[in-house]
């Protein structure tokens, strides 16, 4: 019998951006017996989608060509493979797709079990869709990283978010909200007073002296900083730290991997700390739950049909988000 096609947008080798991006008719996917089969209703990009299309992490991403990039969907299980014990046919669900097989920016995609969470009825696919790669992101750095607890009970910390109005920031800055932290945060001018409403406490403008310096208006130094910009130099960091400050830095380039490394090897009290997002269910069941009880809000920058899943690409790759950017089929 004939495979059922699908619509889906793939590119075949590295480089290209968005004039790489190709729409195609391809079989719809197989789950296997840890995976379910998703109806995708609405999808994300985050910036590892299109850093991966330039070879950033050849030879290992993607694991073939050609691919359909995108990690984070939410849709309806049409079907569960053989050993799934928690989903069924019908279940609206959130889902985190391996960056080795991409399939996000399509009809259907497979997800395993173990990254697949419910979605109940308050949470929207757009908002459920945004949530994978950038709240855990921003949920792994304040609580494992920066060990701030979300239910408010530490003791006071105070924290800069950098890029405060992206993806990840802007999920930060409402998770660091629920634990006892002062905020400042860094964004642009036009989302000074967006990042305010999300609970930032001062807010910088990164064009700005002040913002470039991420120098504290009340005169705070930061026992932690999650750093969702990039290439900022560790000598801007470091007399803004507390004692034993630290530095988690979402993209680290070789500088970076430089002071992680030196902070180790001479046992300084200020570090610099590389993330990479291991994504666990629980957190997973706790980021959407958060939304479901109107605790965490994801803002949409805009919204794209597939069929126009170039716009999305140009406006990820652009690096001037405000939120997130959500693909609908
Ligand atoms: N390590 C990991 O596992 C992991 C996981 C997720 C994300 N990341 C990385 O984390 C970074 C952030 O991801 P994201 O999804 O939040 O990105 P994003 O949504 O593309 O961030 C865009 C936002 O950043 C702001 N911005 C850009 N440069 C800035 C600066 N120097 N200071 C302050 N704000 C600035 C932009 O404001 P304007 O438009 O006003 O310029 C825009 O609102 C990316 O490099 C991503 O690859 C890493």
């Amino acid at each position: 019998m004939a495979a059922k096609l699908m619509h889906a947008v793939q590119y075949s080798g590295y480089g290209g951006g968005v004039d790489a991006l190709k729409h195609v008719e391809v079989a719809v996917p197989d789950p296997k017996a840890d995976e379910v089969l998703i109806k995708i209703e609405a999808a994300t990009l985050n910036p590892i989608d299109w850093k991966i299309q330039t070879g950033v992490l050849r030879p290992f991403l993607p694991r073939k060509f050609p691919t359909i990039p995108g990690s984070d969907v939410a849709g309806e299980v049409v079907q569960a493979g053989s050993s799934v014990k928690k989903f069924k046919t019908g279940d609206k669900v959130v889902a985190i797709l391996s960056h080795a097989n991409g399939g996000a920016l399509a009809e259907y995609a497979v997800a395993k079990e173990n990254l697949t969470v419910a979605r109940p009825p308050e949470v929207t696919a757009p908002e459920g869709a945004a949530l994978p790669v950038a709240a855990l992101t921003a949920h792994q750095a304040l609580t494992q990283s920066a060990s701030i607890k979300l239910d408010g009970s530490g003791e006071t910390k105070n924290i800069l978010i950098t890029a405060a109005s992206g993806g990840v920031g802007h999920y930060a800055v409402q998770l660091a909200k629920l634990g006892n932290t002062h905020i400042t945060a860094t964004c642009g001018a036009r989302n000074l007073e967006f990042v305010k409403s999300l609970g930032a406490n001062e807010v910088l403008d990164y064009k700005t002296p002040e913002g470039a310096a991420l120098k504290s208006p009340s005169g705070k130094k930061y026992d932690y900083v999650i750093h969702c910009a990039m290439g900022t130099p560790w000598a801007t960091f470091e007399p803004n730290l507390s004692a034993a400050g630290k530095v988690i830095d979402l993209t680290p380039g070789p500088s970076a991997i430089m002071t992680f490394a030196m902070k180790m090897l001479t046992f300084s009290k200020k570090q610099l700390v590389p993330l990479l997002l291991i994504p666990k269910t629980e957190n997973f069941e706790y980021v959407v739950n958060l939304v479901k009880e109107g605790k965490l809000k994801t803002v949409v920058d805009s919204k794209h049909p597939l069929s126009k899943a170039e716009d999305a690409w140009s406006k990820m790759m652009s690096g001037h988000a405000t939120g997130k950017i959500i693909i609908e089929p």
